[in-house]
């Protein structure tokens, strides 16, 4: 087995493993059907490069963990030494196991690997999922005097005709803004030094064909399932290797091995698409086939913080609670405020205790209000931090992360707790565990407002974030484990923390604090890169959006969040019977469409700037929702015809408007609109509709089904 050809999911990967070197993927991508061994060979042999001025500078396929000692001349797979020794380690491989029985598991390659001289052992692992996901990690042991590790970071391979890159950035309330440009000669690097992915997290790094888009172009994708520092990386040598790459950022003396441990890196993850929207669908299959993939339908819910900031007490949030279900909510979540001295964002972070002052009976009644409404309790923490103004940071100063500077800069008038100290984890899992207990909470809002700028671990200040991130994975599985069907949402200031490795653990992101629908379109467009519908809160907010202070009808906010995990922020106390009425048949709409929209298939069309649409088709194309919206004002009118993407060509199919509480006025209604159209798929997708006439921020659903 010198060439490996592993296949699922229409995807390839072939894997050299000749002449006792770490493996070398030739190929990952389109489906390369049955190849037999002997051309498996010649198909090696057909890879190898000319050799040009050096064996040094050849354009060699590179393996998963580039190595100096071979002639790699970028950044090496593992930095690190053995007080000055061993710092460029040459791996010989010394065993292999394949696993490849049956397409409906992963097909799985493992390669043992060994340095005599710099004592240190590498285990590679490579997995296809049957989605066609690829996913690789390894597993380095220290055989000899402790050895410090700088950077531990895996590679896989794109072919030379990805030419242009795509990642993402963002800031607060504007998370996930792709960002384009050619493949530079180089590396181009996505650092993220705060201790989580962040808002500005890459999410995932991509490299395809010059325009890629949603629909076409062959396009690759790595993102790292790491929830602390972390960079993604594209490396192109003049040598003609073009590599993306991904691993933990380590901060100095963060991960010695002693004698006989090891370190198993994050799963570097890998998908490749004709379109984006194909790469997407891997993710997706990949993360609903994880055995911690929620399962029940994705409870509506109301979450009080737009509704009520800070200014809570018992009766407010009981009328709310109320109201919530009225309109058919199924989970109420209590965000923060709620604990002693929680007035405002200045304080009593890490105190954890239930206001008496204005919840003089607890948060009993409410709870036990809630439950008899027949929705579920959500309570919101964000166990990682501390304000100095607090009880905890009074008895216990030392906790406080400190890199040698004091406390340092205040965010949010906030710091971060350093989970390092067994006492300081204990005291905060277990105030969190005994009012999950005590409260009958099944839900927890899970946020992380502040950057670890200064995690350094007391008292010498050592940097503590990769064991304040293993420590937050911990504190997430024994509170799961302690209370079972407890669900977890990670939210970050938004979307500052999305990615696989916090998901191993909680059930869904909060994508961004901007309920905008205007931005949050692009915001759930390019968080569905990765993750599926269901696992992104999506609320529908108050008619101003507190973040833009734009205004949007109910139809375009909630046309917008429907697709989601669905919730409502609002103030609902402040709705007259109508509104709450209309609020209540949007929450319907959403449920009786939640089986497909949490289930399908994401689509995306690439259309004109200023419009999007954006769609969920039913794996068996018979039936499917699109929400066709306008942006902006085109300049060109009327705007390019709809052309609905990822439905079965050969299938006929009845598209109508989907209305819920308000339809497209007249003069805006192309005539197919009145009465629907049925036509077959490929009519739809390659012809096209005559768009409506929208005005910015409005939008239309369109209800399709196979006839
Ligand atoms: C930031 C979150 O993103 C918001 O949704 C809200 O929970 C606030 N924190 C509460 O402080």
């Amino acid at each position: 087995m010198d060439v490996v050809h592993l296949r699922r999911g229409g995807t390839s990967v072939v894997v050299s493993l000749t002449d006792a070197r770490l493996p070398r993927v030739l190929h990952w991508g389109h489906d390369l059907g049955d190849v037999a061994p002997e051309h498996l060979a010649d198909l090696e042999r057909a890879t190898r490069p000319t050799i040009g001025d050096s064996a040094v500078t050849y354009p060699q396929p590179v393996p998963l963990l580039p190595q100096l000692a071979e002639g790699w001349l970028g950044a090496p797979g593992l930095a690190g030494s053995r007080d000055g020794r061993a710092w460029a380690p040459l791996f010989v491989v010394v065993g292999r196991t394949l696993v490849d029985d049956d397409d409906r598991d992963a097909a799985v390659l493992v390669v043992d690997a060994h340095d005599a001289a710099s004592e240190l052992g590498l285990a590679l692992e490579l997995r296809l999922e049957p989605s066609g996901l690829l996913r690789t990690r390894a597993t380095l042991r220290n055989d000899g005097d402790p050895y410090r590790v700088d950077r531990l970071e895996l590679a896989l391979p794109v072919p030379d005709r990805a030419t242009e890159l795509v990642d993402l950035s963002g800031r607060w309330s504007l998370e996930r803004r792709p960002q384009r440009h050619p493949f530079p000669l180089g590396r181009w690097e996505r650092e993220s030094r705060g201790g989580k992915p962040g808002l500005d997290a890459p999410t995932v790094l991509l490299a395809g064909e010059d325009g890629l888009g949603w629909r076409s172009g062959d396009v690759w994708g790595v993102h790292l399932g790491w929830s602390g520092n972390q960079v993604l990386a594209a490396e192109r040598t003049p040598a003609g290797s073009r590599l993306l790459r991904g691993g933990e950022i380590v901060l100095p003396d963060e991960l010695v091995l002693a004698r006989g441990d090891e370190v198993v890196t994050p799963w570097l993850y890998g998908a490749w698409g004709a379109g984006l929207d194909e790469l997407s669908g891997r993710f997706h299959a990949f993360v609903r086939a994880r055995g911690t993939h929620p399962r029940s339908p994705r409870p509506v819910l109301v979450n009080t913080w737009e509704a009520v900031y800070f200014s809570l007490d018992l009766d407010r949030l009981l009328a709310l609670a109320e109201r919530a279900a009225a309109v058919g909510a199924e989970r109420f979540v209590v965000d923060d405020g709620w604990f002693a001295g929680r007035t405002d964002d200045t304080s009593s972070l890490g105190d954890w205790l239930v206001d008496v002052e204005r919840l003089p009976q607890g948060l009993e009644p409410l709870a036990e209000r809630v439950h008899a409404l027949g929705m579920e309790l959500g309570l919101w923490f964000e166990p990682e931090m501390v304000s100095l103004d607090s009880d905890l940071a009074r008895e216990h100063p030392g906790w406080v992360f400190d890199a040698g500077h004091g406390p340092g800069l205040p965010s949010r008038h906030q710091h971060v707790l350093d989970l390092g100290h067994e006492e300081a984890y204990t005291l905060v899992r277990d105030r969190v565990s005994a009012l999950v207990e005590r409260l009958g909470v099944d839900y927890l809002k899970w946020d992380h407002n502040r950057y670890l700028t200064d995690a350094g671990h007391g008292p010498a200040g050592t940097p503590g974030v990769r064991r304040q991130t293993l420590q937050v994975y911990r504190m997430l599985d024994e509170l799961r484990a302690r209370h079972p069907g407890l669900e977890v949402e990670s939210c970050s200031s938004g979307g500052g923390r999305a990615d696989l490795g916090i998901l191993e653990r909680t059930d869904r992101v909060w994508d961004s604090d901007c309920n905008d629908p205007h931005d949050r379109v692009d915001v759930q467009r390019w968080t569905t890169l990765l993750l599926p519908p269901e696992l992104q809160g999506a609320h529908v907010g108050a008619p101003r959006a507190h973040t833009t202070q734009r205004v949007a009808p109910l139809e375009t906010r909630a046309a917008t969040a429907l697709w989601g995990h669905l919730g409502l922020e609002l103030d609902l106390t402040l709705l007259d019977d109508d509104e709450l009425a209309d609020l209540r048949r949007w929450v319907e709409a959403h449920k009786a469409l939640r089986p497909l929209l949490h289930s399908g298939v994401t689509v995306h069309a690439d259309t004109q700037p200023e419009v999007r649409l954006e769609g969920v088709v039913a794996h068996d194309g018979s039936e499917a929702v699109f929400q066709y919206v306008m942006l902006d004002r085109p300049t060109v009118w009327p705007p390019a015809r709809v052309r609905l993407p990822g439905l079965d060509p050969e299938r006929i199919y009845r598209v109508e408007e989907l209305v819920v509480t308000a339809t497209v006025p007249a003069g805006r209604r192309p005539p197919w609109l009145d009465d629907g159209v049925t036509l077959p798929g490929r009519v739809l997708a390659e012809h096209g509709l005559e768009a409506p006439s929208l005005d910015p921020d409005r939008s239309v659903l369109l209800r399709v089904r196979g006839v």
